[in-house]
């Protein structure tokens, strides 16, 4: 099994840094602006996890959106708590989408990109975003910056130790592959004193030049990046890289 069909239950759904519900009502502001939704919009959220965004977008816009993720337990919980009759959850993998020339949009948001170990497969992921979206469609991409990763989370915190809950703690390591440009995270869980349970993400995090020649390949052109959902520029010390591309012709 690969680790991302591990780690996105409902068990470590506290673990992997999710943020607060006023930095989602900031991420959904910047999404409904970035793509200027209006309601006759279709949105199409890949990687959409339990529905934070798309259920906050949606009480910004009444759009339709389709939500498209791999794990069952964050779809159950989508569906139960982050509904609403214009957003329809649907289990899929993102190399793999299904849906063509139907989008005028495409987020994938809070570093969904790059799981697969070889780099065609990851760029699949855009192929099939390309395949989605109309003409003229537009794709926001939200990473992780390579340099803060590593100037913070590796350089600074490089082992640390986290609640999950009440009875669950874990010792969490942050390290870097120079050599295949990967964020590796690993957490060891301790629950009732045993500390058998290892999980964690192993991330391709790419550049801007990659992702901008990436986009080229699969018939994108960039149109703007930024390092926050603030819109700051996008410096070694940004938080993320998000960019934003429009398809110019189909594949
Ligand atoms: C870091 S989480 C982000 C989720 C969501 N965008 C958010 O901000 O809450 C990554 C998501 O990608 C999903 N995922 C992992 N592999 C996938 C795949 N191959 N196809 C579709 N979704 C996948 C996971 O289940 C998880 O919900």
């Amino acid at each position: 099994m690969e680790w991302f069909e591990k780690l996105y239950t409902k068990d470590y759904i506290n673990l992997c840094g999710f943020a607060s519900p006023e930095q989602i009502k900031i991420e959904a502001n910047f999404v409904v602006d970035v793509l200027g939704l209006n309601s006759k919009s279709k949105l199409l959220d890949l990687c959409c996890g339990f529905g934070r965004h798309a259920f906050e977008i949606s009480n910004l816009v009444k759009c339709q959106i389709v939500g498209i993720d791999l794990s069952d337990d964050y779809l159950t919980i989508a569906r139960e708590k982050y509904s609403t009759p214009n957003i329809k959850y649907v289990k899929g993998d993102m190399r793999d989408i299904r849906i063509e020339n139907h989008f005028d949009a495409v987020t994938n948001l809070f570093t969904s990109f790059g799981f697969f170990e070889k780099d065609e497969e990851n760029e699949k992921v855009i192929q099939e975003a390309n395949k989605s979206l109309k003409e003229g469609g537009l794709f926001i991409l939200d990473n992780e910056n390579k340099f803060n990763f590593v100037l913070n989370d590796v350089l600074k915190k490089e082992y640390y130790w986290q609640k999950i809950d009440d009875d669950k703690y874990c010792i969490i390591h942050n390290k870097y592959d120079i050599v295949n440009e990967r964020e590796i995270f690993s957490a060891k869980i301790i629950e009732d004193g045993k500390d058998d349970i290892r999980v964690g993400y192993n991330i391709r995090l790419y550049s801007l030049p990659e992702l901008t020649s990436m986009f080229k390949r699969n018939g994108f052109e960039l149109v703007n990046f930024w390092g926050d959902f603030d819109k700051s520029n996008y410096s070694i010390h940004s938080r993320r890289l998000i960019t934003l591309s429009r398809k110019i012709k189909n594949l």
